[in-house]
């Protein structure tokens, strides 16, 4: 008997100490964030283990365990219609707002998901609902694309699967077909889906076409840059849930089909160094320095270091690709992109690429509309609904639905 209680104190320190995390007291729900956090890295350190003993990628059964909990077939409900088909060879699921009476054109949203090119997918419970409830608040047909992830596809495959279908998507006679008006589309994205929307409109820039058929673009906390690691926001967040630094520089050279053993080179921005010529010029273009306020800057030192590891941009060229980075695009093809929203997040390593992707297109001549959440965490938006529920969710994803029906 005593034996089972010092066996059951012994597991409940355990669990403890794996689920405490300290966090800052004004972000959203601390509590109930420290648990999900403490999910997620089980089900990471879970998969990590798999993967040690060679059974299976890590990432496969990362996908397997959230896509297990959270896979939903493709039903349609009273108020939207729900179906999965493909453009281009690229699955996608359509969210159609059934509107018995009303025979005229509806708004049209293209939605590519988060999950660091790995995770995530149109198909997942809190991507589909996330879309049905733009569907249904906008009066918008939305398509959602199921573009490939890692590890069976890198960059720049996940890029040019949205490009793909947002061509296709863009041709008069598809509008038509889906009853959309042609002079309203916007295209969208969170995190990862937020670097591959961005992205996809910078190259209907460059190739010269259709980016006037884009009227807006709204990101959700998106990734946009992997020239430095150490913006206020990456220094500020480092170890916060449910995005810690390394994790989002594991991603970034997994996308980009670089090796993990340069995490540490990256963090250092070893990879971005005086040494290195490209750099020095593109570092400009994410001078947090001069784009940031100095709020948000605090006691912050940019990192640049005089010697790098050149060798790093020989072994991962993409680096200095702006098909990877939009951050780095230059000012003329900025002067073209469409009007935008950008939410972004205190508590949220990604939140200065998004303050200064804001700034950068200010500066261009693009009507921006930045919201900030002071309260936010890197995600927060897809937890809106049970059982995954935070305030700050509902309230994220409340203002994107305002904002897309009153500018749409
Ligand atoms: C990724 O790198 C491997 C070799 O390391 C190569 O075989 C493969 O083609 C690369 N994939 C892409 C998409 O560049
Ligand atoms: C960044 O901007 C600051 C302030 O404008 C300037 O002093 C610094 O030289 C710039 N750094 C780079 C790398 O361009
Ligand atoms: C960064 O580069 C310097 C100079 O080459 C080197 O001494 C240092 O070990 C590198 N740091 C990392 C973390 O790669």
């Amino acid at each position: 008997m005593k034996c089972a209680w010092v066996l059951l104190v012994a597991f409940a320190s355990l669990s403890a100490y794996y689920v405490y995390l300290p966090l800052p007291s004004t972000i959203s729900e601390p509590w109930k964030l420290m648990v999900l956090d403490a999910v997620f890295r089980c089900a990471q350190d879970l998969s990590n283990l798999v993967h040690y003993f060679g059974f299976v990628h890590h990432l496969r059964v990362l996908s397997f365990i959230t896509g297990f909990f959270d896979k939903l077939d493709a039903e349609s409900c009273e108020n939207v219609k729900v179906t999965d088909t493909v453009f281009d060879g690229i699955p996608i699921r359509i969210f159609d707002p059934v509107e018995k009476w009303d025979k005229t054109l509806k708004r049209g949203v293209l939605y590519i998901h988060g999950g660091g090119w790995a995770l995530g997918g149109a198909r997942m419970r809190s991507y589909d609902q996330l879309c049905r409830a733009v569907a249904e608040g906008v009066n918008a047909v939305v398509v959602s694309i199921e573009y490939r992830l890692l590890p069976d596809a890198h960059f720049p495959e996940q890029f040019n699967d949205a490009l793909h279908v947002t061509k296709y998507f863009l041709q008069p006679h598809v509008l038509a077909e889906l009853s959309i008006d042609s002079s309203r589309v916007a295209i969208s994205g969170d995190s990862a889906g937020g670097n591959l929307a961005t992205a996809v409109c910078q190259q209907l820039i460059r190739d010269g076409n259709a980016i006037n058929k884009i009227k807006l673009q709204a990101l959700i906390y998106p990734v946009l840059q992997v020239l430095d690691f150490n913006t206020p926001s990456y220094q500020q967040n480092m170890d916060m849930p449910i995005l810690p630094r390394f994790v989002m520089a594991k991603y970034w050279l997994h996308y980009l089909n670089g090796s993990y053993k340069y995490v540490d080179t990256v963090l250092a921005n070893n990879h971005t160094s005086f040494d290195i010529s490209q750099a020095v010029a593109l570092r400009e273009r994410l001078n947090w320095s001069s784009l940031l306020p100095s709020g948000i800057q605090k006691h912050y030192k940019p990192v640049v270091q005089p010697m790098g590891t050149p060798e790093v941009i020989q072994e991962i060229p993409a680096i200095f690709d702006v098909r990877a980075s939009p951050l780095i695009a230059e000012k003329e093809s900025l002067k073209l992109m469409p009007k935008t929203y950008i939410l972004t997040c205190e508590f949220d390593v990604l939140r200065d690429d998004g303050l200064m992707y804001a700034k950068r297109l200010e500066d261009a001549g693009v009507e921006v509309t930045r919201d900030h959440f002071e309260d936010g965490f890197h995600g927060c938006m897809i937890f809106a609904t049970w059982p995954l529920y935070f305030s700050v969710g509902a309230r994220t994803r409340d203002n994107y639905i305002k904002w897309l029906d009153e500018n749409l």
